[in-house]
């Protein structure tokens, strides 16, 4: 059953202490974000995302790399070339098992990506799970920026991750910040990897593997970035071919780079990368049956939140009687009293 928009927001909001959304940023601010308190108003004719934290990206669905593609009018933060930053992710975030994640920059608007750190393996989750994680052990990380930076005001920063288990997707936030003190005018570094989106690789589910897609992320082609610098990385004859159908915009070598010179002549074969089958998706955690006698809708705002999960201590059986004739009010989620969040609450 689904519910109108207004009302999905409204859970989002209100039951988010035990809804396990998918994982965002929340600092620096994203665009449009409803999750943090200290963003600039939204652009003329946009409005608030809540499904901020939904995918940009499946291997046959897609959005703009940054899904709204207006920048805010002013930057929601002024980083310093070669200083350390902190980006912070919302809590109570599914963070399914972990992956790999990135943080770049783009001085394009959302085009074109240059990496500046990598947690690759097991972002959020710190070290090597055993099975299925869903909860985050890392909500925050702090990496030192490159010096060489090129200052601007106009900079995207982007946080993109793929995750190990689960549905093969790609999580990408953009957030408009600003830029000083840069000792150059152009950075060069790897570029951002895209997969799980139309028109680029699948990395499939890790099952165990962490290595899985890495890859990737080991021969993404450099490219250079910098203000004015436009279609900085030029697409081969041979990329091109193999990725006929780039997000709009989008400078990069996505699929298959021409090897550099010198360079071993080819990627590790896609078949050293083992495709099997998904993992159930800890089943215990998802009842398929709702307590008895079934009262309709009580369980169904979880499911609608984006697809994130419940978890088993957010759908505690409701204890109604048996029978009972009269009509029984039945709390929504009995488990926890719902906690508005702190919106933009760090930990
Ligand atoms: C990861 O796995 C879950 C579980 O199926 C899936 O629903 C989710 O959308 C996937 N993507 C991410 C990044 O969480
Ligand atoms: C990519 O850029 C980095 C940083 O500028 C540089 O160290 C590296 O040699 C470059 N790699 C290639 C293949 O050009």
């Amino acid at each position: 059953m689904y519910r109108p928009v207004a009302s999905l927001a409204a859970s989002i909001l209100c039951f988010t202490g035990f809804v396990a959304a998918h994982a965002s940023m929340i600092s620096p601010c994203v665009r449009y974000t409803p999750f943090c308190d200290h963003c600039p108003p939204v652009p003329a004719g946009q409005s608030l995302d809540y499904n901020i934290n939904a995918p940009i990206g499946s291997p046959d669905s897609s959005q703009p790399l940054c899904k709204n593609t207006t920048p805010y009018d002013t930057p929601v933060a002024t980083w310093t070339a070669g200083q350390p930053v902190t980006v912070h992710f919302r809590p109570h975030a599914a963070v399914h098992s972990g992956g790999h994640c990135e943080f770049s920059v783009s001085y394009d608007n959302g085009k074109t990506f240059a990496v500046i750190h990598q947690e690759l393996r097991y972002c959020f989750v710190g070290s090597k799970p055993t099975g299925q994680v869903n909860d985050a052990s890392v909500l925050s990380y702090t990496f030192t920026l490159p010096s060489n930076l090129p200052s601007s005001d106009r900079v995207v920063f982007s946080w993109s991750w793929v995750n190990a288990s689960g549905n093969r997707e790609l999580y990408h936030n953009c957030a408009d910040i600003a830029i000083k003190g840069g000792s150059s005018n152009a950075y060069t570094a790897k570029q951002m990897t895209i997969a799980n989106y139309p028109g680029f690789p699948t990395i499939p589910e890790f099952n165990g593997n962490y290595e899985t897609g890495l890859e990737l992320y080991n021969n993404a082609p450099n490219v250079t970035v910098g203000p004015g610098i436009s279609g900085a990385y030029a697409v081969s004859a041979s990329a091109a071919a193999a990725n006929p159908n780039p997000p709009a915009g989008y400078h990069g070598v996505p699929v298959v780079a021409s090897p550099p010179a010198g360079a071993p002549s080819a990627r590790p074969a896609p078949a050293a990368v083992p495709v099997a089958a998904p993992a159930p998706i800890a089943p215990a955690a998802m009842p398929t049956t709702p307590p008895v006698p079934s009262v309709p809708s009580v369980l169904h705002p979880v499911a609608l939140v984006d697809g994130g999960h419940q978890t088993a201590s957010s759908v505690a059986p409701v204890a109604t009687p048996l029978y009972s004739t009269a009509p029984v009010a039945v709390p929504l989620y009995t488990s926890v009293p719902p906690t508005p969040i702190k919106r933009c609450q760090l930990v």
